[in-house]
């Protein structure tokens, strides 16, 4: 028998901001992006409100021109460990690039907070979009996106297979005896891959969640596909329900064709919640934050996503430059989603900065209505659950006060952790050690 769907929550903290003058707001802290009680206030306030998981996002290149939250912030897996010794149930997923990185490194990170935080941790995975990456990495080249969606494949099931280097009953700890292990149930992978050779095995075993839990970041085909394949969740952005149902549909179908179950896969757009007692409050809210962004950040908000493009060279009011393929090989289906609706809709160049820069999002206004659009996307299968990003100051503070209750008194939502485990919360299975599934078949062993 399936069980209730229920919502998922996580909360994406974003430090000084995820726009370009967010900062510059009275009430923002400018220390935010690297000060450890700012996260750990936001991850108490989040695991009051019952979230899933606490999500930080990353990038591996800067410039002059870059989100101010960029240029000097927190490392995800370092903050997430200190954030792991002062929650309890709360999920942990950090970024972390599989094209500048390696299995074995990643496994034993994501391993080690996966043990530290007591079954808690999550990996999103990213193939990193930016050509610059290759400047910091000693590398001549950035790979093109679809050579990154290769790598970032095999780099995952090399990852997943470190992970079940040792069988859960491997250490037997028997002082008595002197025996420590058991040599047999001690795997080494002998991966030879097209990109990766790895022996094994991994110094550290499996958390009593089997695997940290893998969400991928990517929404183009290739990023689809692989979040279908190999992920339990994809972290993704929608502007309208209709766009998100064709999305959640399209996963959901590619998941079956690898023979998984639609439910095996969960899908997290992003939202920024602008809650306000009163429509006007929220708007309010808005325009304090949209008013202090300038046209010139706004372009480099927007150039960022072309790696970094110099929109500047352009006449703002005429229609939104024809630029080809151009930005393909950087955040394609963030750039081929601005270059669609700047046609479609005919918008000018400034017109897009400040769509681009300043989103106002429908997720916007009183709690009800936010409740309501939440229950909404749920229901029709736009969404399993949501990101929530902090777009105006105290935003998660005022979302978990004001949204959370309504969405648990409809049933929509937990009012209490059912589990301590970042993947039984979500619902998923722990999975079992591959080679102690070889040694018990044809035995299924779930939760
Ligand atoms: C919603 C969303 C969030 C993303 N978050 C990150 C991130 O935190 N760090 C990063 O390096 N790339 C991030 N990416 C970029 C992707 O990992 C990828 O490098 C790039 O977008 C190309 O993939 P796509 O065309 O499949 O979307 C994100 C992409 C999307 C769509």
């Amino acid at each position: 028998m399936s069980k209730q769907r229920m919502l998922k929550l996580g909360a994406n903290i974003n430090g000084v901001g995820n726009s370009m003058s967010y900062w510059r707001h009275p009430k923002v802290s400018t220390e935010a992006s690297v000060d450890f009680e700012f996260y750990k206030q936001q991850a108490l306030i989040a695991e009051a409100g019952k979230f899933d998981l606490l999500f930080i996002a990353d990038g591996l290149y800067i410039n002059e021109k870059s989100n101010p939250h960029f240029l000097n912030r927190f490392e995800p897996l370092t903050i997430l460990s200190a954030l792991s010794a002062v929650t309890s149930k709360i999920g942990l997923v950090a970024t972390l690039s599989s094209s500048y990185s390696e299995p074995f490194t990643v496994a034993r990170q994501f391993g080690s907070l996966d043990k530290l935080s007591g079954g808690r941790a999550g990996w999103n995975v990213v193939t990193s979009p930016l050509e610059g990456s290759a400047k910091n990495f000693s590398k001549d080249e950035h790979p093109s996106h679809s050579l990154r969606y290769q790598i970032a494949e095999e780099f995952l099931e090399v990852v997943k297979g470190l992970w079940d280097s040792w069988e859960d009953d491997a250490f037997v700890k028997d002082k008595e005896s002197g025996v420590f292990f058991n040599p047999e149930k001690m795997h080494r992978l002998n991966h030879q891959g097209q990109f990766f050779s790895v022996q094994g095995p991994l110094n550290i075993a499996r958390s009593k969640q089997g695997y940290p839990v893998v969400f991928q970041a990517g929404s183009s085909e290739s990023g689809k596909d692989l979040a279908a394949k190999s992920a339990d969740a994809i972290y993704t952005g929608h502007d309208s329900i209709e766009e998100a149902k064709l999305f959640y549909r399209d996963v959901k179908s590619r998941a079956k064709l690898y023979g998984r179950s639609g439910e095996d896969i969960l899908i997290f757009p992003g939202i920024g919640p602008i809650v306000g007692r009163t429509d006007e409050e929220a708007e309010r809210k808005y325009k304090e934050v949209s008013e202090l962004v300038t046209i010139e950040s706004a372009l480099d908000y927007l150039g960022r996503y072309f790696e970094h493009f110099d929109f500047s060279q352009f006449p703002l009011d005429e229609p939104f430059p024809e630029l080809g393929d151009f930005g393909s090989n950087s955040f394609r289906s963030t750039t081929d989603r601005i270059k669609k609706e700047a046609k479609e809709q005919n918008l000018t160049l400034r017109q897009v900065a400040i769509r681009v820069s300043t989103p106002r999002g429908a997720f916007m206004g009183t709690p009800e209505k936010i409740a309501d659009l939440i229950q909404q996307w749920f229901e029709e299968e736009a969404a399993d659950g949501f990101i929530i990003r902090t777009v105006v100051p105290g935003g998660l503070a005022d979302f978990v006060e004001l949204v959370v209750p309504i969405l648990q008194e409809r049933g929509l939502y937990r009012t209490e952790y059912e589990h301590d485990t970042l993947r039984e919360n979500l619902g998923l299975s722990i999975p079992l050690n591959r080679h102690t599934r070889e040694s018990k078949q044809p035995l299924e062993h779930t939760r």
